[in-house]
């Protein structure tokens, strides 16, 4: 099997049974909306002495920004939050194309492909800003 194949399998089995979906009560909650196509992610945060208590996601979206969602839901729970954004940071870098450890990175090295297709960088780091903005958010502890 191609190592192309496998990661749009990965990819796909993300966007058809995504995981951590649903909302949260009590936790940091951002909207957040893809200009260039109107696709909006609702991200839920709940931080706990500065670890990813738990994370869950609701959107309409395309298979790349939906998939990307629920790989890193379950890339950052139980991360420590800072962590988990320079995790954000490494993901971005493969997006755009550029080496970064892999091991760190898990399933979502499956969207490493994204980096051909700029105009698809949106929908993969949709759920990633929705994260930073979340983190950033003061009523978060
Ligand atoms: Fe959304 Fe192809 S149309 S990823
Ligand atoms: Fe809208 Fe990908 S096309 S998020």
């Amino acid at each position: 099997m191609q190592l192309s194949e496998l990661y749009r399998q990965v990819i796909m089995d993300h966007y058809q049974h995504p995981r951590n979906q649903g909302l949260l009560e009590d936790a940091v909650s951002v909207d957040l909306r893809n200009p260039s196509c109107g696709d909006e992610i609702t991200l839920q945060l709940q931080i706990e002495d500065g670890v990813v208590k738990d994370v869950r996601f609701k959107g309409s979206g395309c298979s790349i920004s939906m998939a990307s969602a629920s790989m890193m839901t379950e890339a950052v729970k139980g991360l420590k939050v800072e962590d988990a954004l320079k995790l954000g940071e490494s993901f971005r870098l493969m997006i755009r194309g550029q080496d970064v450890d892999s091991e760190e990175l898990g399933d979502l090295e499956a969207l490493q492909g994204v980096s051909q297709f700029p105009a698809r960088v949106k929908c993969a780091t949709l759920a990633w800003q929705a994260l930073d903005r979340a983190a950033h958010t003061d009523d978060v502890r």
